[in-house]
């Protein structure tokens, strides 16, 4: 039986972290700020912008919020994002995605100074994560790299396997490995073989988007099992990931659970990301 990888409780440790290095800037009179946008009402979005702004009360971060209606357009998104870009006062910039019908997602992502782009989603960020520069990276990557370091996982000169390409978790997924020293393969829906190449890695991250698709078929005894997906079954409105846990906890020797996996290291990393913008914003 695999050993369960606990989000919720790695989530919380960093969370602290985060708190106790907040209050020691908060001391020396510098105060740590983000700023969160909401754009019309999506359930699950409002969900995740609450969520953020109780981990940034726990945290002792100050938190902006915005919450602009459905009909909000392009150009007051971009005027909004131009004065906090200039706001000393302001950290960090969240816009929350997806955005309404009507906004282009990716010229608003480009309108956050890259200074500010807390989420990592800006090109200058992703550019900077694929040259090894400081910069922020993406939020669940990030936080899949804390897993296992937290759960004393070996990465450097480990065979790592991750399946999902997507920009904001799959690609910046590889290129953390990368950095961290794993020989990376990223499989997608064109890749041949799947199987076989995903049953060499030591670190297998899943993140297809599809319910149960990997079982133990997939995984080498022993490897580190990490699944991005999240979704609500038929059964009971019960979650489950991209994973079929009950098959692969098997033959893993490490797994996350879905959900108390991964879920719960985003906004942490986020919380992360904002303490380092503050340093950023005042020269350290
Ligand atoms: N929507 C779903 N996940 C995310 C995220 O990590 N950041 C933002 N801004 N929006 C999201």
């Amino acid at each position: 039986m695999a050993e369960l990888i606990d989000g919720k409780q790695i989530s919380k440790n960093i969370k602290l972290e985060v708190k106790d290095k907040v209050a020691a800037l908060n001391k020396e009179g510098i105060d740590v700020t983000l700023a969160v946008i909401l754009v019309g009402q999506d359930p699950a979005s409002c969900v995740y912008v609450n969520n953020k702004k109780k981990a940034c009360e726990f945290t002792g971060i100050k938190s902006l919020s915005y919450e602009l209606p459905a009909s909000t357009t392009e150009e007051e998104l971009l005027l909004l994002i131009d004065k906090l870009n200039k706001d000393e006062k302001c950290d960090g910039i969240l816009v929350q995605l997806p955005l309404p019908d009507g906004i282009n997602e990716d010229k608003v992502i480009k309108a956050i100074s890259p200074d500010k782009d807390v989420d990592g989603f800006h090109p200058e960020s992703v550019g900077r994560l694929s040259i090894g520069e400081r910069g922020f990276v993406s939020c669940t990557p990030a936080g899949v790299i804390q897993l296992l370091k937290r759960s004393g996982v070996n990465i450097d000169g480990s065979r790592a396997v991750v399946i999902g390409r997507s920009n904001i978790v799959g690609k910046p997924m590889s290129m953390l490995l990368l950095r961290e020293n794993a020989t990376v393969t990223v499989c997608h829906s064109h890749t041949k073989n799947i199987k076989e190449i995903c049953k060499e890695a030591d670190i297998l991250v899943v993140a297809i988007g599809k319910p149960k698709m990997i079982d133990d078929s997939y995984v080498k005894p022993g490897a580190t099992v990490i699944d991005v997906g999240i979704h609500r079954t038929g059964e009971g409105n019960k979650l489950c990931g991209d994973c079929d846990f009950d098959s692969v906890e098997k033959v893993a020797g490490k797994i996350t659970p879905v959900p108390g996996g991964v879920g719960p290291m985003t906004i942490a990393m986020l919380m992360e990301n904002t303490y380092e913008a503050s340093l950023l914003h005042n020269g350290r």
